[in-house]
C-alpha cells in the first residue's frame, strides 16, 4: 500500500515527544485510558481507532460533544483549531454571522465537557470581512462568545507565511487561553519554563535573581510552522493542509494537563494534538469529520509509536 504521505524519523519534533516512560507509569496511563475507552464505547459508541490512549472518532463533533455532554463525560484540556472559514478545503464557505453563531455552539459544548480545573486553548488566525476588514483576528470575534473565563491571548509568531504587497504579510496566530474556574485551574509553569536565559548566575542579595529552571516564557511564542512546498516543507508535515506544529501543542499540553488526564480535540485533522497527548502520556480524544484525514492520522500516529519503539530499541 502507498503511504499517504511521507512521515520519515525525525519528523517528531520536540524530540523528548519519543521518550519512554517507566513500566509502572505506562501500566497506570494504559489502566486510565482503558478505563476512559470502556465509558466512551458504553456512552458515546465504539470510536473509529482506539489505541495506546489515542482513541479517534470519525463524526461531526456536534453529534459526540452532545453525547458526552448528556453523559456528565468530562475532559481536563480542549486544545483545537477550528476551519476558519477562508475557503479551505474542508470548509463550507459561511456568512461572518453565521460563523461565529457556529463556533458559538461548539464553544458552548467544550464548556459543558471540561472539568471545573480544566482549560481550553483555541487556536485561530484572520478572515477577511467584505467591506470591513481584510486581516479581521477572528480572536476579536469570538473571544467573549464563552462562559469560559479568558486567561490570556498568547500570540504565536512564525517566520514563513504568505506574502502581502499592499498590507503586512501576516505572521503570527493566536491562541486564547481560557479557564472555567479562576481560583483552580491547572498551570504547571515550571514544565514549560524558558532555559534560555542570558545571565543564569546573576544574583541578587545572595540570591539567584532567576529561577533555575528557566524564565517565564511569556505570552509570545516563537515557534516555526508547518511549512510546505518544494525544498522546503518541514519534516513534521503531513497531506493535511493546516497542520498546527507539535511543539507549540506540547507546551500547551505540559503547562494545562498531568500526565493521565484527558485532552480532547474536536477538530482533530492530522492527530497533531493526539501526539503531543501520547508524547506526555495524557490520553486523547479527537473528533475528525473527514474519513481520509482519520485514517492519514492514524497513519501517521503509528508510525510515531514505530518511531518511538525504534528510539527505546536503540537505547539497549
Ligand atoms: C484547522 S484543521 C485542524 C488541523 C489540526 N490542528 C492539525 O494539526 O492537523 C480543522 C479540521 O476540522 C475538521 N472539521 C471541520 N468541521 C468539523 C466538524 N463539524 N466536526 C469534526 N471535524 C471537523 C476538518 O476536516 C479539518 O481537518
Amino acid at each position: 500500500m502507498t503511504s499517504l504521505f511521507e512521515h520519515k524519523p525525525t519528523t517528531v519534533a520536540p524530540i523528548e515527544l519519543l521518550n519512554n516512560f517507566s513500566d509502572l507509569d505506562n501500566r497506570e496511563f494504559l489502566d486510565e485510558y482503558n478505563k476512559t475507552l470502556e465509558i466512551l464505547k458504553n456512552k458515546i459508541g465504539e470510536p473509529y481507532y482506539a489505541n495506546s490512549g489515542y482513541i479517534l472518532y470519525h463524526a461531526d463533533n456536534d453529534d459526540i460533544l452532545k453525547k458526552l455532554s448528556d453523559n456528565y463525560f468530562k475532559v481536563d484540556l480542549t486544545v483545537t483549531s477550528p476551519p476558519y472559514n477562508i475557503g479551505k478545503e474542508y470548509e463550507k464557505n459561511m456568512d461572518t454571522e453565521d460563523y461565529i453563531a457556529w463556533c458559538k455552539t461548539w464553544i458552548d459544548l467544550i464548556y459543558h465537557v471540561t472539568n471545573d480545573n480544566g482549560s481550553f486553548w483555541l487556536n485561530v488566525g484572520y478572515l477577511t470581512i467584505k467591506g470591513k476588514g481584510k486581516a479581521v483576528p477572528i480572536s476579536y470575534l469570538l473571544w467573549d462568545k464563552t462562559d469560559f473565563y479568558l486567561m490570556q491571548e498568547i500570540v504565536w509568531k512564525y517566520g514563513a507565511g504568505v506574502t502581502a504587497k499592499k498590507f503586512f504579510a501576516p505572521r503570527n496566530e493566536k491562541f486564547l487561553f481560557y479557564i472555567k474556574n479562576q481560583k483552580d485551574y491547572i498551570f504547571n509553569l515550571d514544565a514549560v519554563r524558558d532555559k534560555n536565559v542570558k545571565y543564569p548566575n546573576q544574583k541578587k542579595n545572595g540570591k539567584l535573581r532567576c529561577n533555575p529552571l528557566g524564565k517565564n516564557p511569556t505570552d509570545v511564542w516563537d515557534f516555526p510552522k508547518v511549512t510546505s512546498g518544494k525544498n522546503r516543507s518541514s519534516k513534521e508535515r503531513t497531506s493535511h493542509p493546516a497542520q498546527y506544529p507539535l511543539s507549540v501543542i506540547d507546551r500547551v499540553i505540559k503547562v494545562s494537563s498531568h500526565k493521565y488526564n484527558i485532552v480532547l480535540d474536536p477538530f482533530s485533522g492530522s492527530g497533531t494534538t493526539g501526539i503531543a497527548s501520547h508524547g506526555n502520556h495524557r490520553i486523547y480524544i479527537g473528533i475528525e469529520i473527514n474519513k481520509d484525514y482519520c485514517d492519514l492520522s492514524i497513519e501517521r500516529f503509528e508510525n510515531y509509536l514505530n518511531e518511538k519503539a525504534e528510539k527505546s530499541n536503540t537505547l539497549f
